[in-house]
């Protein structure tokens, strides 16, 4: 009944005050354009409802007011930018060689360019795959890939060829597998665009839209609407988010199979589904996996904000809660994940990183808070990497099996079976990444959807996507990037390994037809690091956007409920070994550096000798001493764990 009357009062209090935006141009309209929208039924993706901002709030869900001359800049449903003009063809169809033909197939290219085989890293494991996943879902959704799959599942039929949304891939005679095969073509849908949705009319370059925030924000958790969030997400008690307990393990709340996105559990036994705002994350198995490790933190947290701080209300510590959940997984993607790809000394020198571990503020109001259209594009190099199995191993590292990767995808059900999630847990920080050799793993290149599709080449869709979207080509990148301009195939050996150029002079006609991707797919990696240079690029410009476009950012000292230096200091320590360590089944022992392998250098070692967040650093002293009866000396994280599963015996 309270619960009834809260919702009464923030959503009446809400719609009272709110203001509505247009969501292409950022502008507010009238209430009657609104009715004129719902009328079309295109409010969802064309109006952004925003409340005033008020400059002392913290972090929005929606991701609005983080730019207060802007507000609706950062909400869902917001315009990328674009790092070099987009070319097409004439109506927005893709463009043609410089001779004025199409350009090569898709698929084509791919088999020419790429082969397929396993070959396994020797430095890296899949759970730095599964972060990668998971930190580039939190921008995007998924509705490019369920169009075609669900929303139009007819691209390769008849039909198709009447709908311009179907764009699907020809499969040539004589290629490699299929020549085995009846296969000849590939489903394949036109991303969705301001555009397709109605928002703006048709005769402008198309714009995607994107319904995740543009910030890296735990969305996959809490949602991009508050009322999504208030609905789905929080239990209203101690700050924690809903959760429930089966068979010894904490998972966010499920809902019945067959009302969820899990379409692949394989019934009866499997039925686990996860019911949280938004529902984004029961996709694939590293976007699942992270959400619920992030998910079970923040109620870790919560757990010990609520022990240390008596007098703190549930909103109080949900708010710091999340706040702490989005800082430290943006210290680990910034001081971790990406410095073992993209190269420690690279990101320190280019200022992605921060040289001292004090604070830092780069913020500048003039820039909205927006990722570009390239940014998440050139991420699907990692495809390259994608191992096609997920290993399963014991708590004592012996290998039990494997299972296709691709397999479990939109099947949440499966970790819930059989100790799986235990098994796969020790098999992220044991298994080897596939290697960056300009080797495709078979199932990514042949199933990539599994059994949704009879087959999927995830880089053949990357590359058709790569002109779908009207990218410029590969060489106009370099040039944007380095300031060097390749007229010709010999002038790519600064970049390209020699026999990779001969590849692309067999397949393209002029090196400036070359696509951005296919280019990518081919370059050296970047000294120092393990990413083609254009990718570090196109990522480099994408981090410092975010950082300086996001008052919000957990480094700044002066920002609504900033951390204190003494705070950001814990902040520091986070791992992503630490992380499994307090919400990873099972695990006792892990490697320091979790996204290397176990080697010498890096042994497995007992969790109570990993550094962890002290949360003793957001003690509020207005609580009064209550708190203070645990000595700060003893050991904190092992205390918080303990409270943490006692949550099972409150259910
Ligand atoms: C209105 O739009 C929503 C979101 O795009 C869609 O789910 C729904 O089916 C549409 N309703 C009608 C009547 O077209
Ligand atoms: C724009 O919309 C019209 C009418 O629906 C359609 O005939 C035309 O093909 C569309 N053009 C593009 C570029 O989408
Ligand atoms: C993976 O899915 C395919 C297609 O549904 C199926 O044939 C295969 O047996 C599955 N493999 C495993 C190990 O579950
Ligand atoms: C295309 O999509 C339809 C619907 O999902 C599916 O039945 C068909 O097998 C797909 N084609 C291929 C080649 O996967």
């Amino acid at each position: 009944m309270l619960l009834l009357l809260y919702f009464l009062l923030v959503n009446g209090a809400y719609a009272k005050l709110a203001i509505n935006y247009d969501s292409f141009t950022g502008t507010p309209i009238s209430l009657e354009e609104v009715k004129r929208r719902d009328e079309r039924n295109i409010t969802f993706w064309c109006t952004n409802q925003i409340e005033p901002c008020d400059p002392e709030e913290g972090k929005r869900v929606d991701g609005s007011c983080n730019n207060l001359r802007y507000p609706q800049r950062g909400a869902p449903h917001t315009p990328t930018y674009r790092l070099l003009p987009a070319v097409y063809d004439k109506n927005f169809e893709p463009k043609l060689s410089k001779s004025g033909h199409s350009l090569p197939l898709a698929r084509f290219l791919r088999t020419s360019l790429l082969a397929e085989g396993r070959l396994p890293d020797q430095k890296f494991t899949t759970l730095a795959t599964n972060f990668l996943v998971f930190m580039s879902a939190d921008v995007l959704s998924i509705q490019d890939t369920v169009k075609y799959i669900i929303w139009k599942p007819y691209c390769c039929q008849r039909k198709g060829k009447t709908d311009r949304d179907c764009v699907p891939n020809k499969i040539p005679d004589d290629d490699p597998v299929h020549r085995f095969s009846n296969i000849r073509c590939l489903n394949l849908t036109r991303p969705e665009s301001f555009q397709s949705v109605g928002c703006i009319k048709n005769d402008t370059v198309p714009e995607r839209i994107v319904s995740a925030t543009p910030a890296f924000d735990l969305s996959l958790l809490y949602g991009t609407t508050l009322q999504s969030l208030l609905e789905k997400g929080r239990l209203f008690k101690s700050g924690l988010l809903k959760y429930e307990v089966e068979r010894g393990r904490i998972w966010p709340p499920s809902i019945e199979t067959g009302s969820g996105r899990c379409f692949l559990n394989q019934k009866p036994q499997e039925t686990r589904c996860h019911n949280t705002p938004d529902d984004t994350m029961n996709s694939l198995a590293g976007v699942n996996l992270f959400s619920i490790w992030f998910w079970r933190l923040h109620n870790f947290i919560a757990t010990g904000l609520t022990k240390i701080n008596h007098c703190w209300d549930d909103d109080k510590v949900f708010y710091t809660a999340r706040d702490i959940n989005i800082a430290i997984a943006s210290q680990i993607i910034l001081y971790e994940l990406l410095p073992a790809y993209f190269g420690h000394e690279n990101l320190l020198k280019d200022g992605v990183l921060s040289p001292t571990p004090g604070f830092r503020d780069h913020y500048n109001e003039h820039l909205f808070p927006q990722i570009s259209l390239e940014f998440p594009f050139v991420f699907r190099w990692f495809h390259t990497t994608q191992e096609g199995n997920m290993n399963l191993y014991d708590t004592q590292g012996n290998y039990l099996k494997k299972v296709p990767i691709v397999n479990i995808t939109l099947r949440t059900g499966f970790f819930g079976v059989d100790d799986n999630i235990d098994y796969v847990t020790q098999g992220n920080f044991r298994q080897a990444t596939g290697k960056a050799d300009y080797i495709v793993d078979p199932d990514v290149a042949e199933v990539g959807l599994g059994p949704q599709q009879r087959a999927t080449d995830l880089l053949t869709s990357d590359l058709a996507k790569n002109r779908l979207f009207g990218f410029q080509p590969y060489i106009k990148y370099r040039e944007f990037c380095f300031k060097q301009s390749f007229k010709s195939f010999d002038d790519l050996l600064q970049a390209i390994d020699p026999e990779r150029v001969e590849l692309l002079k067999g397949v393209y006609e002029n090196v400036e037809d070359i696509d951005l991707i296919a280019g990518i797919w081919l370059e050296k990696l970047i000294e120092g690091g393990n990413v083609p240079p254009t990718l570090y690029c196109v990522v480099v410009e994408q981090l410092l956007r975010t950082i300086a476009s996001d008052r919000h950012w957990y480094e700044r000292p002066k920002r609504p409920n900033a951390f204190t230096n003494e705070q950001l200091q814990e902040i520091r320590k986070a791992t992503v070994a630490r992380l499994l360590c307090d919400v990873g089944d099972k695990v006792t022992h892990i490697q320091r550096q979790a996204f290397y392998r176990i080697s010498p250098n890096n042994p497995l070692c007992d969790c109570n000798d990993i550094d962890f967040v002290n949360l003793w650093a957001w003690k509020d002293p207005t609580c009064g001493e209550q708190g203070s009866q645990f000595d700060a000396s003893y050991n904190t994280a092992k205390f918080f764990q303990n409270q943490f599963l006692k949550l099972k015996t409150n259910v």
